[in-house]
């Protein structure tokens, strides 16, 4: 059903306020950006509620935006010292993610849209993690790779243009870089999320301690998943070693069995990226999402980014994490490149393919 259809934002000289809105896991976000300024950005977020069960309620996680979605909008406008009225388009995760989540942001968009008669942008959450990096070093070089790692994606992407081309390189087949590190921390009895606490540990061990496996890295797998990701048996491969231990009454030495898990996820995703960077001669790398907190991959790939010529740039982790400031910065690329807004009969989708970046 065709509703409303707005022309391209034109600049006009002055670059158009985005308001970005994020709602596709535990976080409610909004934001103002123009042009590159991020002008204000809050970030509520449902993890407590979660917590308890030990991993995401997709429910409870909606509620949570229906009741957060207007005093975070409201504190983003009051922040930035702007009014409704002041908006030029609103840009809206619509995937991927939760569909109870993404449906009460993208309802709650098309109701702002309708209501200021200005044009929306269903953007691709993903894209978001790299396009938000343009807030903080300024806009991407024509060709940059992007590697995008959180507890929900390990994805590789080709920015050629973040506002009409990006090409998926590869992506996890099992599990989110993120996720395995939350499923070793649950084998070693840490709190809920795991990872940072993986991290911690980790910082403490000997990443050479024991020899955990690296996923499609024979020469048989990288003929046909060079860029694809598998975290799953790295997880299983934890698993036995630490069952077969204590079958035999020894104790875990859980700061290096933590030590040399990490090193492995950071060994797998540094040389695929390292190689796509190569392959597709791009020399500059940006690394988004919320695992790119963690301290083995941030230093692997600063130090073999720097042997191999390659220019890493890693957004401070609050813009890392899901917030509504990656989805203004994606949002307010599409717009000033004239990209046409979404129509208002969009829906979500929830496993959004990676090369669509507006819908
Ligand atoms: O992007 P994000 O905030 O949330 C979603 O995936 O939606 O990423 C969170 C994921 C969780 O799996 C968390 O355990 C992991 O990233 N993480 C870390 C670290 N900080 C967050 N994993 C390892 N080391 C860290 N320092
Ligand atoms: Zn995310």
């Amino acid at each position: 059903m065709r509703c409303q259809v707005f022309p391209p934002t034109t600049l006009g000289g002055v670059e158009p306020l985005i308001l970005g809105l994020e709602s596709t896991c535990d976080e409610t976000g909004a934001a103002l950006v123009r042009g590159t300024e991020l002008l204000a950005d809050v970030v509520a977020s449902s993890m407590d509620e979660h917590a308890r069960f030990g991993g995401i309620v997709p429910e409870v996680a909606s509620r949570a935006h229906l009741e957060a979605f207007v005093p975070t909008v409201e504190e983003a406008l009051s922040r930035a010292g702007a009014s409704l009225s002041d908006i030029d388009g609103i840009a809206v995760a619509s995937g991927p993610g939760l569909v109870g989540s993404l449906t009460v942001g993208v309802a709650a968009a098309k109701a702002l849209a309708l209501a200021l008669d200005k044009p929306l942008y269903g953007v691709n959450h993903v894209i978001g993690h790299a396009a938000v990096d343009e807030l903080v070093h300024g806009p991407m070089p024509e060709r940059t790779m992007a590697l995008v790692v959180s507890g929900g994606h390990t994805s590789l992407l080709l920015v050629n243009d973040i506002a009409t081309d990006v090409v998926e390189l590869g992506h996890t087949l099992d599990d989110a870089a993120g996720e395995a590190f939350d499923k070793v921390g649950r084998l070693l009895n840490l709190p809920y999320p795991g990872g940072p606490h993986v991290d911690r540990l980790a910082r403490e061990g000997n990443p050479e301690a024991i020899p955990f496996p690296r996923a499609l890295t024979s020469a048989k797998a990288m003929q046909t998943h060079a860029y694809d990701f598998s975290f799953s048996g790295l997880k299983t491969a934890v698993a036995r070693w630490i069952e077969a231990r204590e079958e035999s009454g020894q104790e875990i030495p859980v700061a290096d069995v933590a030590a040399s898990f990490a090193a492995a996820v950071a060994d797998v995703l540094v040389e695929k990226t390292i190689a796509a960077c190569r392959a597709n001669d791009v020399d500059t790398l940006v690394i988004g999402g919320g695992f790119s907190a963690n301290s083995q991959l941030r230093e692997l790939a600063a130090e073999r980014c720097e042997q191999a010529g390659i220019d890493v740039r890693i957004p401070p982790i609050r813009y890392c994490t899901d917030n509504g400031a990656m989805i203004a910065a994606l949002g307010s690329a599409v717009a000033r490149r004239g990209v046409a807004p979404s129509e208002l009969s969009i829906g979500v989708d929830s496993s959004m393919p990676l090369g669509t970046i507006t819908v």
